[in-house]
């Protein structure tokens, strides 16, 4: 077929090369046929494949079966990393010695400031503190013609939605809230660094194709409801793991009615579903925001490649699930506390309060984050702190601000809310990470292992994931229920139906916030120290890293996989209950040492739970002396005592910490043996050489234990094989010699058995 071309601005760095993902587009409607309708995921990710024909034909029925089976070599369109992961993707890129990225990227400084007393200060202690690495980091970015977002620029998913994000676009970016720019209308997937340095360096990036779940959005949110209240809903309703394998993509007639940011939202935490990505449709909303965020010239070649493709799913789509919502009568939620998919309705949550006896003092509110922080969302609560305030209240809680970027802080403070806030007794923090990832001094008021309630419009609330403290309940809710609960200061407070007594005795009760979606003039510009460092790739310029530094540490190859099976493999730990990536490489404190292994790797799995003792952080050696799990791991490394690592449900679930699966490696594991997986730490293990193995019996489990002895059969095969094959696992029990046989399942495609053999897909990719 011909098509009128259309002439799309090719020379404009921030418009995605639409001619050639039409061209893409027009190639997969050749091989799937005209009259196929497609979803929008599969329009975004089939136009970004690096070969059409042999993704979508191969093991796929002819084309007829393609979600679930396909493995989808994909071209992404940019890479963007945050400070605390791009530390190790760019240690990766630098062995590959590569004058330059295939393709645009960026650098966002944003995990490694900590929240104390204020921005200024904040911001002040953190460079002083990570200097070294923002060295690094920049001066990388020099060498290789990355873009470098200072510390205090941003968070990367704020800077992306603002910045990069363009509808019709793909992304991946080194941190698993990526899909944030989901919400205007790309497909964002987090990986871990080597993903990402498999599409810094050109090679196709390979995916599973993902199964759609589509999420119908009927009516409009009214009074309390926000957008963040469908995301934890619909986390109530799927569990943390019932996105796995799929995106989920929002349609029906209330999708008109969100803002983006609101859309971005609700992609953002679709992370904490365990979704590869979320996806909202092109409509006015997107143009309004890529208008006011300065960038006409977006909007205009969007509209021109929408009118062409649709950007939205063809009439009579199929989707393998559909949910339905209602935003007419949906009811603000809080999820938590300890996991986001235990959801409670607003009107239900003062007597779950009780029942649970969760603690009904709330210590903090924190609102903000890249998560929460829009114009919208802060105009609303601004609406609501004024009101309280004409009352005579001031928060009774401790309320912290954390802006997602330099842009929206200057706007807000050029309209009012940041000063509002101030005159509340509100601290605003630095634009950056802070409280939402351990990196939070708290002032004050709660001791170390203290029971505390905290509400959040944050994304995630693990264990100790906040302020180090395992006693601290995290509830994630809308800034506008954080803001209502803070100034009440209790957990027990519904604005919807209760009153707060102010100074003078009266009854105060809030009426439902309002605010705009978009600020009436465009968006302020961030501060000049706090934008972008564009540069192009200049090789004279040293990358910063001191071999004397406890910061970082130039990297070496792991070993290929051995011309054989594996045998006298040790268990090192079996572990029970949640093991997310913060369990396997805590963050906190230890992000500073992202981009030193050996240093890092000491608290490998220090807060994993000892299925045979309910220890957190024991093993035994088969002396029977014990030992932290991470000393245990470099007493068997030093010994070549290579490991695996036995483990229960949705193994890895959490963040795209490549840490997580590099620390295992380096300190010996070959295998982690699981009832199942997060998407993303297994992909992240098999790009570091480790194979990750689940029961084909989940019964099983219970027949091995610690520093029993395995060997495989069939795993040889089975990588020679590109991944097909199947592999078992001879156990000897280490009390009493006995044998069992433990069959096992495996999801290693061709390319990543190559990498298994190769040792890692770094040692393949510098074969390359
Ligand atoms: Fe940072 Fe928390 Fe978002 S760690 S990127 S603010 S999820």
């Amino acid at each position: 077929r011909t098509f009128a071309t259309p002439s799309f601005d090719t020379s404009n760095p921030r418009i995605p090369p639409y001619l050639k993902l039409l061209k893409n587009y027009e190639q997969v409607k050749e091989v799937l046929g005209r009259a196929t309708p497609l979803t929008l995921a599969e329009k975004i990710l089939y136009s970004h494949l690096d070969n059409v024909e042999e993704s979508l034909l191969t093991n796929t029925e002819g084309g007829r079966n393609i979600r679930g089976n396909a493995n989808l070599k994909l071209n992404p369109d940019r890479v963007n990393m945050q400070d605390a992961s791009a530390q190790m993707a760019l240690l990766q890129f630098m062995t590959c010695n590569l004058p330059t990225t295939a393709i645009p990227a960026s650098i966002h400084c944003d995990h490694l400031i900590v929240g104390e007393r204020g921005a200024k200060e904040d911001l002040e202690a953190g460079i002083k503190t990570n200097q070294e690495v923002f060295n690094f980091l920049e001066s990388a970015g020099k060498k290789y013609g990355i873009d470098f977002w200072p510390p205090g620029a941003g968070i990367i998913h704020q800077s992306v939605l603002e910045n990069y994000a363009a509808p019709g676009q793909m992304m991946l970016g080194t941190d698993s809230h990526s899909p944030n720019a989901g919400g205007l209308c790309t497909v964002t997937i987090g990986v871990g660094g080597a993903d990402a340095v498999e599409a810094l360096v050109g090679a196709p990036w390979e995916l599973k194709a993902p199964r759609v779940l589509g999420v119908e959005l009927k009516g409009k949110l009214d009074g309390w409801a926000t957008p963040k209240d469908i995301i934890l809903a619909l986390a109530g309703q799927l569990t943390v793991r019932g996105g796995t394998g799929f995106i989920i993509e929002y349609f029906g007639s209330g999708v008109e009615t969100l803002s983006c940011t609101g859309m971005a939202t609700v992609t953002n935490m679709g992370a904490e579903v365990g979704a590869t990505t979320s996806i909202f449709p092109f409509n006015d909303a997107h143009v309004r925001y890529l208008e006011a965020t300065h960038r006409h010239d977006v909007a205009a070649e969007a509209k021109k490649y929408s009118d062409i493709v649709g950007l939205r799913a063809d009439a009579g789509a199929k989707y393998d699930e559909v949910i339905t919502i209602d935003l007419s009568s949906l009811e603000p939620h809080i999820n938590g506390p300890f996991t986001p998919d235990l959801s409670t309705a607003l009107s239900k949550f003062k007597e779950t309060v009780r029942e649970q006896e969760w603690p009904e003092n709330l210590s903090a509110g924190l609102i903000g984050s890249c998560t929460n922080s829009s114009y919208e969302d802060m105009t609303r609560v601004e609406s609501m702190v004024k009101e309280a305030m004409e009352a005579g209240l001031k928060p009774a809680s401790s309320f912290y601000i954390t802006p997602g970027s330099d842009q929206i802080r200057e706007t807000l403070a050029r309209d009012g809310p940041l000063e509002t806030f101030k005159a509340a007794g509100g601290t605003v923090l630095s634009n950056a990470c802070g409280p939402c990832i351990g990196q939070w001094k708290r002032q004050d008021d709660v001791k170390k292992g203290e029971s505390n309630a905290i509400l959040t419009s944050y994304n995630r609330n693990f264990k100790g994931r906040n302020d180090g403290n395992p006693g601290t309940m995290n509830f994630l809710a809308s800034p506008e229920i954080v803001t209502a609960m803070a100034f009440a200061g209790t957990t027990t407070f519904n604005p919807m139906t209760d009153s707060i007594k102010t100074p003078s005795g009266k009854d105060f009760r809030f009426t439902p916030p309002s605010g705009l979606e978009i600020p009436s003039q465009p968006f302020a510009s961030a501060r000049p120290e706090f934008r972008a460092v564009s540069s192009t790739p200049d090789a004279s310029v040293q990358v910063a890293v001191a071999p004397t530094s406890e910061r970082l540490a130039l990297l070496e190859p792991f070993e290929p996989f051995p011309s054989s099976d594996l045998s006298g493999l040790r268990v090192l730990v079996k572990v029970t209950g949640k093991c997310t990536t913060d369990t396997i490489s805590a963050a906190g404190p230890w992000l500073k040492y992202k981009g030193h292994l050996p240093n890092i790797s000491t608290n490998t799995l220090n807060t994993a739970t000892n299925a045979e003792t309910g220890e957190v952080n024991a093993a035994y050696d088969m002396d029977g002396s014990k030992h932290t799990i991470p000393e245990l791991g470099q007493r068997w490394k030093e010994a070549n005592q290579p490991w695996l690592v036995v483990a229960e449900h949705n193994y890895g679930e959490g963040s795209a910490r490549e840490h997580a699966a590099l620390q295992p490696r380096y300190l010996g594991a070959r295998i982690v043996l699981t009832k199942s997986f997060a998407r993303i730490h297994e992909t992240n293990l098999k790009k570091q050489g480790v194979v990750p193995l689940t029961f084909a019996n989940e019964a099983d489990y219970d027949k091995i234990g610690a520093c029993d002895e395995v060997a495989t059969e069939g795993l040889y095969d089975m990588l020679k094989n590109g991944g097909k094959g199947e592999v078992v696992l001879r156990v000897k029990k280490s009390k009493t010699g006995e044998e069992v046989l433990i069959k096992t399942k495996h999801q290693v495609s061709e390319d990543q058995a190559k990498f298994i053999l190769a040792g890692s897909a770094l040692n393949m990719l510098s074969q390359r």
